[in-house]
This record gives C-alpha cells, structure tokens and sequence, in this order.
C-alpha cells in the first residue's frame, strides 16, 4: 500500500508538472491584435480598393496556404507571425468583414493598406488606399458601434482595449519616390530632419487618437533600409544602395524614439515600444549568408514593373525558391525574413525597446 502510494504520489507529482506547464501556454496571451499599416502588413485590404497596388495574384502568396490574399510577400507577414505568437487567429482584413462579422469579431482587426503612408496623399498617384486616419477612422468605428455589443459594461471593453496589442507598420511610402506627392520628396531632399518632424508630428496625433479611443500597448515599427531595396537599387546607375534616402529614413527612426520615448511619459498608464527593424534589416541584407539565404541578396525572388517600385503581375517571371531570397519583389521582404524579424520583435527587448512584446503582454 505504502510503495503504491509512493507509485501514486510520484504519478500525480508528474501529471501535475505535466498539466502545469501547458495550461501556461492555453489560450491567447492578449485579448486581440489590432493592426495598422502599410503593405508590410496588409492581410487584404488592398483587393477592395481601386488601386494599382495590389498583390491578390500569383507569384504572390506561393508558400502560403490558399495562395494569393493580398500579402505582399510569398508567405506570412510579420503581423501572421506575431498573431500566432499571441496564440491568436490571423488578423482579417477589415474591409473583407460583413456588418454581421465585424460584430462578432473581438480578436482583433487589420485595417493596413498597401501604399499607405502617415501622410494623407501619399501612394495616391497609383489607386485610393487607406491612409493612417481612415484606418484609425475605422477602427473608431468597431470601437463605437461593433465593439460594444460584446461587453456587458463601458468599463469592461475599455479593459479589454487596454490589454489588447496595437501594431503600428506604417512611414515606408514616404521614402518611395514616386509612392510620396512630388511637394514631399521635395521637402524630403531640401530638409531630411524638417521632413522627418513632419511625419513624426502627424503620427503623434494618430497614435494619441487611439490612446483616446482605449489603446494602451503600442509597437510602433522603424522604417527599414529603403536605400537597400532591390527597387532602389536596380534604379541606381551604379547597382548601389540609395545613400540619402537611408540617411532620411534614418533621421525619422531618431525622431521616432524621441515621440515614442515622450508620449510614455505624457500618456497615463501607456506603454509605446518601438520595434527596431532597420539594424535586422541592414543585417539581413549584408549578411544573407547568416539567416541561411543563399540567393544573391540584391535581387528580389521577382521585380515588379517599375524597377521593382509596383507589385509584381502574374507575367512577371519569378523565382522558385522564394525564401533563399531576403527580398520576394521590389520592396517587400520574404517569410523567411518576416518570421526572424517577427521573432525578434516578440520575445527580444534589444530589438523591441524598451521591452519586447511577450514583455508587453505581461505588463
Ligand atoms: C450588431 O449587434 C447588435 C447587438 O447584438 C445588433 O443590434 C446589430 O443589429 C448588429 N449589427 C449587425 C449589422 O448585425
Ligand atoms: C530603371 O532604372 C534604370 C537605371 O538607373 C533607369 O535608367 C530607368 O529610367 C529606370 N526605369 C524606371 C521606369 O524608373
Ligand atoms: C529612379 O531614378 C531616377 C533617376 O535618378 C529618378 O528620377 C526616379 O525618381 C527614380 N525612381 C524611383 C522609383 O526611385
Ligand atoms: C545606407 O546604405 C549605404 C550604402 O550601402 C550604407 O553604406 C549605409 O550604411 C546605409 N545607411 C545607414 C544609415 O545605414
């Protein structure tokens, strides 16, 4: 009986440090993910909208399942990445949701839209998109309308908004020469840091609307390496990175910190972490070899019309192993990159300052 015992307590000892460590991992580590952006993270706005910009079509989407949605990219984003960190769905896009759906859906939503930007005209010149105030527009919409259906008290959605992750993706269409209106590139060229302060200042304002409206965890991305795009660099006449346009997006991701550092301390119980892309992206780029990507890193698995500025078509030849590739057309990086960028962002502090996400959630 004795020796049982032992048998029965050493058994139960067992299955408890068994039951113990995956009910850590049941069910998602925040209420939803809301996501705002540009083609980096567009899930499928972009195929309600007229525009030019697009990626519902093949090559796109090859390694994901069910083919082209509209991701910019051969697979999943890093928004999918950092969604399934969550332990949440993918994020649908808003504009693929019916009225009844919206309703009912409390895990999140992706309002980003490829060609976007912080500025309002910005990616116009090719189709209508969604710039960042109409997604947050949008989003104000769930908030007052959908949103509250689901919760038996003003106090409860406003807890709900307060754990739940906003991502914010957006600033890269500003440095695209013909993606900005010709008066911005100009301001641009003329005065880096004025042009910078412009795009910072504009981004305050959405981003304290949404603290407004009951967002209190923010990841806000850095522009990455524009310069070093396979679409820059193919409309260089020396096969080179495009030095003053990294030097300008640099300069805003100086002026990112410094908004992102000032609206913690302004905003009352916020906490704004900024995913520092650039340096990963630069790295990715030098040093393809390391994250195990074979191809040339200056070509892209397929570029698009325009240097590699638009989206590639489906005429447009393209590779066959899309992740030994840093970049899958002009602009867009692989999966393969997502994922390692995603990676990063979740669980790395030195990347995702000052913490990571899975700090975030457990703030
Ligand atoms: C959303 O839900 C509310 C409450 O359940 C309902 O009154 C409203 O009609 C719904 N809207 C749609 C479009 O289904
Ligand atoms: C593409 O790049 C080449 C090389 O710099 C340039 O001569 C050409 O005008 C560019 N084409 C477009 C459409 O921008
Ligand atoms: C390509 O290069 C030309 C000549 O330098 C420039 O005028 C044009 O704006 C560039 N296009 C893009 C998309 O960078
Ligand atoms: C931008 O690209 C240039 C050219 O390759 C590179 O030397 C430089 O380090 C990059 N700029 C920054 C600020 O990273």
């Amino acid at each position: 009986m004795g020796k049982e015992c032992n048998g029965c307590i050493a058994a139960l000892l067992f299955c408890l440090l068994l039951g113990v460590l995956p009910v850590k991992s049941e069910g998602p580590l925040a209420p939803a993910l809301y996501v705002f952006g540009d083609s980096l993270v567009d899930s499928g706005n972009s195929n309600y909208l007229s525009t030019i910009v697009r990626a519902n079509n093949p090559p796109y989407g090859v390694d994901f399942p069910g083919g082209a949605t509209g991701r910019f990219t051969n697979g999943k984003t890093v928004a999918d990445f950092i969604a399934e960190s969550l332990g949440l769905p993918l994020v649908p896009p808003d504009l693929s949701l019916s009225h009844i759906k919206r309703n009912e859906t409390t895990t999140g939503i992706n309002y980003a839209s490829g060609s976007a930007g912080i500025l309002p005209d910005t990616g116009t010149l090719f189709g209508t998109n969604l710039n960042l105030e109409s997604q947050i527009d949008m989003f104000e919409d769930s908030v007052t309308r959908n949103l509250p259906h689901k919760f038996q008290s003003s106090k409860e959605l406003s807890q709900y908004l307060s754990k739940s992750i906003f991502l914010v993706d957006i600033g890269s269409n500003e440095f695209i020469p013909n993606l900005i209106s010709g008066q911005s590139i100009n301001q641009q060229k003329k005065n880096p840091k004025d042009f910078a302060k412009l795009l910072t200042k504009t981004l305050s304002i959405h981003l304290q609307r949404l603290y407004e409206l009951g967002a209190r965890k923010f990841v806000v991305f850095e522009v990455g390496p524009i310069g070093c795009t396979p679409a820059m660099i193919s409309n260089s006449s020396k096969g080179e990175c495009n030095q003053e346009i990294n030097d300008s997006v640099t300069t805003y991701n100086k002026e990112l910190s410094s908004l992102l550092k000032s609206l913690n301390s302004k905003l009352k119980g916020s906490s704004f972490s900024q995913a520092k892309i650039y340096a990963l992206w630069m790295l990715a780029t030098e040093k393809a070899a390391k994250l195990g990507l074979t191809e040339d890193i200056v070509k892209s698995c397929c570029l698009g019309p325009s240097n590699g500025t638009l989206p590639c078509t489906s005429s447009q030849p393209s590779c066959k192993n899309a992740n030994q590739f840093v970049y899958f057309d002009g602009l867009h990086p692989t999966e393969e990159v997502n994922s390692k960028v995603a990676e990063a962002v979740f669980s790395d502090s030195s990347v995702c300052s000052p913490v990571s996400i899975q700090e975030l959630v457990e703030a």
